[in-house]
């Protein structure tokens, strides 16, 4: 956690609030393998990372609920009384959305002053967004007693989301900020939300992100489009989610839906199947076996489900016939964001120079580079 942050967000709320703060930390998200599996109830395999919102809360006697968003130098007030979406409201919707949906469950809520800050570039498809809002729902659930439980927290998290920001996402990310391990990586059934954690030690390999500093403007639109696809094909096969079809049964709907429809309902089954895969490839130690896996799930993602970009497909592209990276893929809803990759440790110096060049020279744009470090997820600091 970024101590220089924590520090700042409580001055600035000693400065603005004249009290001390409740200080809390949650987490940005990586997702091994597993893209938009969740929200038709398959597996993922997140974990949560040291970047992420610090933020610092407190009952307040006035009359209306201050919020201060410290690296926008931006401010929101409402009242607990008129929560309604604000039109392009930005950060604005997950925090009016968080606390909409806590007073929706019949929870009473008081005045609050938050301050935040963090430190995952937004558009990385780090899940600064999940982060946020579990700060949010995390904090005012300490601060007012409010007895939630972690899974009633992330889908309070999940339904703000839905309903104020417009995005129909699945439960990974709010899962994986809520539920993080320390050095250890979640496969998650997201069916019944249950997990298995499986400690993360790639010898000398080590987990690379690639920022394409890219975010197109159609992702919200075509990451909900996705999610109607996945639903009308289930529909048509009379089951709840995909999760419960296999690629026989396909075969029965082929003639009822695009060829490109069938195509990206084939990649969640299979991407189901990498995930499961990648597990167990994991347990035995078997890094190469993984590293395919990432290959796979992104030609999956490039080709069937249409969820790429040309920077992203440059930068996996970058990797493929080098010894010393064993897998890469886009990572997240798509469209720009990050690419991860298990690149050999003595390597990651060479390579960042490359690809930065190489990156700067085709897209007259930067590319960021980050480690990873596997942390906990939200908690009181
Ligand atoms: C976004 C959503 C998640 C998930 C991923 C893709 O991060 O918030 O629910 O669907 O995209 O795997």
């Amino acid at each position: 956690m970024n101590t220089d942050l924590v520090k700042n967000i409580k001055e600035q709320f000693q400065s603005n609030f004249k009290e001390t703060p409740l200080m809390l930390f949650s987490p940005g998200r990586i997702n091994l393998i597993g893209e938009h599996t969740d929200y038709n109830d398959g597996f993922v395999f997140p974990a949560a990372i040291d970047k992420g919102i610090v933020a610092a809360i407190n009952k307040s006697n006035a009359s209306i609920c201050k919020v201060i968003a410290f690296d926008l130098n931006k401010e929101l007030n409402f009242s607990l009384e008129d929560m309604q979406p604000i039109e392009n409201g930005g950060w604005k919707n997950y925090i009016i959305g968080v606390v909409a949906e806590i007073q929706n469950k019949g929870k009473k809520l008081g005045n609050f002053n938050f301050v935040f800050g963090g430190d995952i570039p937004s558009g990385a498809g780090l899940s600064s967004s999940a982060a946020l809002e579990n700060s949010v729902v995390f904090g005012l659930n300490e601060l007012f007693d409010l007895g939630l439980t972690k899974k009633e927290m992330i889908f309070i998290s999940q339904k703000a989301e839905h309903d104020y920001v417009g995005v129909k996402c699945g439960i990974m990310d709010q899962y994986a900020s809520m539920f993080g391990q320390k050095d250890s990586a979640l496969l998650l059934d997201c069916e019944n939300l249950k997990a298995k954690t499986i400690a993360i030690n790639l010898e000398d390999y080590e987990i690379l992100l690639i920022n394409s500093n890219v975010k197109h403007s159609l992702a919200e639109s075509a990451y909900n489009d996705r999610r109607t696809v996945c639903e009308n094909a289930a529909a048509l096969l009379n089951i709840k989610s995909l999760r419960a079809a296999t690629e026989n049964n396909l075969l029965s709907i082929k003639d009822q839906i695009s060829e490109q429809d069938y195509q990206k309902v084939i990649y969640i089954l299979q991407e189901n199947q990498r995930v499961l895969e990648a597990f167990d490839a994991l347990k035995l130690n078997n890094i190469e076996r993984f590293g395919e896996l990432l290959y796979a799930s992104h030609n999956g993602m490039q080709h069937q489900y249409k969820i790429s970009c040309d920077e992203l497909d440059f930068l996996v592209d970058a990797t493929r016939d080098l010894d010393s990276i064993l897998g890469s893929r886009m990572m997240g809803g798509g469209f720009g964001g990050c690419t991860i990759n298990i690149i050999q440790k003595a390597f990651i110096l060479e390579f960042s120079t490359k690809i930065k060049k190489a990156y700067k020279s085709n897209f007259d744009t930067e590319c960021s580079i980050y480690n990873v470090t596997i942390s906990e997820g939200t908690h009181l600091i």
